[in-house]
């Protein structure tokens, strides 16, 4: 390949090092090194000039002179671009260009959601009360008629921090807490979380959280309990669903029941969620029973009331279409963002 050629060939490989440069990172003390360094592609060309003859040697030489300058001159101004030299860098900070965004953060849906059944609550005139996660079997069983013994135990797996202290498995402790420094009326949502010793799968967790209503006044009826709970229903999932009531047992209300509200995934055609019944089981419910008066001091003769209890993360589940729980604990940004 005649030297001409070779100048040509240099010339082109350099613009490409050129342009690889930014993309890959590269340093100009190694393109400056390949070029221009002693045993460099220039200094080899003037090397093969000795064997160009006499005539052509003017010629090539000022060829290989410009092609030598060209290549410093470049070299010169990626140097003086280059900031990577510590003392160079406070030159190349531009205060005025405007910051990287902060990565917004969002409200966990858990929150969103007992914010929502908190808002609907006190809007029909409940306020809040809070009872402690650690308590005593007293006001998580024996105040709410369940003795030691008795069958209903066993419905909630419990977490024992010794004899008769334990973490809460319900809410409805706090009716106890509440009622026992309270006279009566009373009207109080009660969130929190809750624990139960369940094995951990896609429905069930060893920690949830629910929200507790109770409401006692003078002659507190069913209906009322009925009207309450389906005004909620309908504030929060739509003004279409329909409820309804199913006779059921707790230990702590009498009579029980449980509400359910019409299917919203496939408005009561029968689907997967709803296991071709049409309707979701959302919350538990009752009168409270005279021996949860009697436990807190208050005269059953005189006094009613109706209780609820519901568990957040199925009503987040079945709000946000969320069918695994262990999603809301993981912490997962991909998930959270959604929200
Ligand atoms: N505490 C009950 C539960 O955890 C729910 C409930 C609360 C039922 C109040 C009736 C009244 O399942």
């Amino acid at each position: 390949m005649s030297i001409t050629d070779q100048i040509q060939q240099v010339r082109s490989e350099f613009q490409t090092d050129l342009k690889s440069l930014s993309s890959e990172n590269g340093s100009v003390d190694t393109i400056r090194i390949k070029y221009l360094g002693r045993k460099g592609l220039v200094a080899s060309l003037f090397v093969q000039m000795g064997s160009v003859s006499k005539e052509e040697r003017p010629h090539m030489g000022q060829a290989l002179n410009e092609l030598k300058s060209e290549i410093s001159t470049q070299i010169d101004t990626l140097g003086s671009g280059d900031n990577s030299q510590g003392e160079n860098r406070e030159e190349f900070i531009d205060y005025t260009l405007p910051s990287d965004p902060l990565p917004a953060g969002s409200i966990h849906p858990l929150s969103q959601v007992m914010e929502e059944i908190k808002s609907i609550f006190l809007r029909l005139g409940f306020s809040m009360a809070y009872g402690p996660e650690i308590d005593t079997e007293f006001y998580n069983f024996e105040a709410l008629n369940i003795p030691r013994h008795h069958p209903a135990r066993d419905m909630q797996d419990t977490f024992y921090i010794s004899e008769s202290v334990l973490l809460r498995t319900h809410t409805s402790d706090t009716q106890i807490h509440f009622m026992e420094s309270h006279d009566p009326p009373v009207r109080i949502i009660a969130p929190g979380r809750v624990y139960r010793n369940e094995d951990i799968s896609v429905r069930s967790y060893c920690l949830f959280h629910q929200i507790e209503g109770l409401y006692v006044d003078k002659g507190v009826t069913f209906a009322e309990l009925k009207g309450t709970l389906d005004y909620f229903a309908k504030e929060l999932f739509g003004k279409k669903v329909k409820t309804r009531f199913r006779p059921s047992y707790f230990p702590f209300t009498e009579p029980s029941a449980e509400m359910d509200v019409s299917c919203i995934f496939c408005k009561s055609k029968g689907c997967n969620i709803c296991k071709k019944t049409g309707w979701l089981e959302i919350l538990g419910c009752g009168m409270v029973d005279p021996e949860v008066f009697k436990a807190v001091q208050y005269n059953p003769e005189k006094w009613t009331g109706y209780a609820f209890g519901m568990g957040i993360e199925r009503m987040a589940m079945l709000k946000y279409g969320v069918e695994d729980i262990r999603l809301f604990y993981n912490g997962d940004v991909r998930f959270l963002r959604q929200f």
